[in-house]
């Protein structure tokens, strides 16, 4: 036996927890019925993963990769009171809309609560099958029964096995728990959704062990001030985690933003620090609106404050700006954000950050430009994948100057195509090759 203070796989600290050892099920629980237990070629296997249930829930398929996999688990993570029920219970009803047969089970809600819901809610919500169980094995017993296409359960942290004796949120019953209803899932082929409450720090309460052993983590986001939601895939065995999927919190339940685009670019335009980034989120291209303050240094280490950026690419672009176009804000406190709580790693958002920080360094505004590039260390702005895509988008919300990589041009966008093919409006293009004219133009 030894030590170990970090998860191997995560490499968090403070995750592991002490078990005793053949605490729990047999290991065969892991290995249920149905799953090939001979060695064979691969060639012989069966892809049993084929099934996929599409919710068509906005863009909540996509997040999953294309539909709920038939078997797999999937936690559905947030903060009290984002939405996580609702999506919940939206799913459920998605499934019984299409023809087939939902359980919501709920260990937070009397069924008399969950109606109020599903009467708001609307549609085949009422028609979805509810039972109350804190319980892992009644549920199951329920669920064994009924055969649902599609099993909800609300939430992790109330459920509690027999196999362990500890209370409801504890990692040993949340690993009973998740172990009962993954086999459960893996044995029937049933799609099974868990929610999850998230704390303060953005783990996910107790159980980050839960993580590792469900097949998806989607986590909804969102401010309880803004009616927006977001939702994202933070792990994912049968797609990408980059796609987002963006909902507004109606009187309805969840609905889809037609036009994403619009979350993120505040309302205030027209102040210096602000600038408008075009990035691509998984398949999608969205705008997104950075936000940058920069002020005198009170303290020997000047303050770095970003959300929604990546830090020590903000370090880099400092760097840059400093070394190549005679910047000097590496010595200023500066603050940086994204509009909307978009996570901008695509680094075509380089150049937009750049703006931002020249704009608040110069106090220039930009106003409503669109401006995509990747910085390199040289202050060369190189070119970006997908740019025609992300200059659609750009003309889509009226933008009507975008500010671009001078190498991507004319090769692929010249001025004429890009105000061509039916679009609203012309968008012109100004081209840079490096930063310095990146800010003879803010200047
Ligand atoms: P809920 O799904 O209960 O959140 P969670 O399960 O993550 O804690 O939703 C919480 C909020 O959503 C609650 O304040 C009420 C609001 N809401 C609406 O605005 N419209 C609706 O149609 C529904 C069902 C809820
Ligand atoms: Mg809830």
């Amino acid at each position: 036996m030894r030590w170990e203070g970090r998860c191997p796989a995560c490499g968090d600290w403070n995750t592991l927890v002490e078990a005793p050892a053949g605490a729990g099920k047999p290991r065969d629980r892991f290995h249920p019925a149905g799953r090939s237990s001979v060695a064979a070629p691969l060639r012989e296997a069966v892809a049993s993963e084929a099934g996929r249930l599409l919710l068509d829930i906005g863009d909540l398929d996509l997040v999953l990769g294309g539909g709920l996999v038939s078997g797999s688990v999937v936690l559905l993570g947030g903060s009290p009171g984002i939405g996580k029920s609702t999506l919940l219970l939206q799913a459920a009803a998605s499934v019984q809309r299409t023809g087939g047969s939902a359980l919501y089970v709920s260990g937070e809600e009397s069924a008399p609560q969950v109606r109020l819901r599903a009467e708001r809610i609307g549609g085949a919500a009422l028609d979805v099958t509810f039972f109350g169980s804190t319980g892992v094995e009644e549920l199951l017993r329920v669920a064994h029964s009924a055969r649902p296409d599609f099993l909800g359960v609300d939430s992790i942290q109330t459920l509690s096995s027999e196999a362990a004796d500890s209370a409801p949120g504890t990692v040993s019953q949340v690993r009973e728990c998740t172990a009962a209803l993954q086999a459960f899932a893996k044995l029937s082929g049933t799609p099974v959704v868990i929610v999850g409450h998230v704390t303060k720090q953005g783990s996910l309460a107790g159980p980050r062990t839960l993580e590792h052993v469900v097949d998806a983590v989607l986590q909804l986001e969102g401010s309880r001030g803004r009616e927006h939601r977001l939702l994202r895939a933070t792990k994912n065995r049968f797609g990408s985690v980059d796609e987002i999927a963006v909902f507004r919190m109606t009187g309805a339940g969840l609905a889809p933003v037609d036009n994403p685009s619009e979350v993120f670019l505040s309302q205030a335009g027209g102040v210096s620090g602000s600038a408008v980034a075009v990035t691509f989120q998984g398949s999608r291209p969205l705008l997104a609106e950075v936000q940058c303050l920069t002020a005198r240094s009170r303290f020997g280490i000047p303050q770095r404050t970003t959300s929604g950026f990546p830090p020590r690419r903000l370090a880099l672009l400092l760097a840059v700006l400093e070394r190549r176009a005679g910047v000097q804000a590496i010595e200023r406190d500066v603050f940086v954000n994204v509009v909307g709580g978009l996570r901008l790693s695509d680094p075509a958002a380089d150049l937009a950050v750049a703006a931002a920080l020249v704009s608040a360094e110069l106090e220039r505004t930009i106003g409503s430009r669109a401006i995509i590039g990747e910085v390199g260390l040289g202050g060369e702005v190189r070119a970006v994948p997908r740019l025609e895509r992300r200059l659609a988008e750009a003309r889509k919300l009226g933008i009507e100057e975008a500010i671009v990589p001078a190498t991507a041009l004319p090769a692929t966008v010249t001025h004429e195509a890009a105000g061509a093919a039916g679009a609203p409006q012309t968008l012109r293009l100004v081209p840079v090759s490096h930063v310095r004219e990146l800010v003879e133009r803010i200047a």
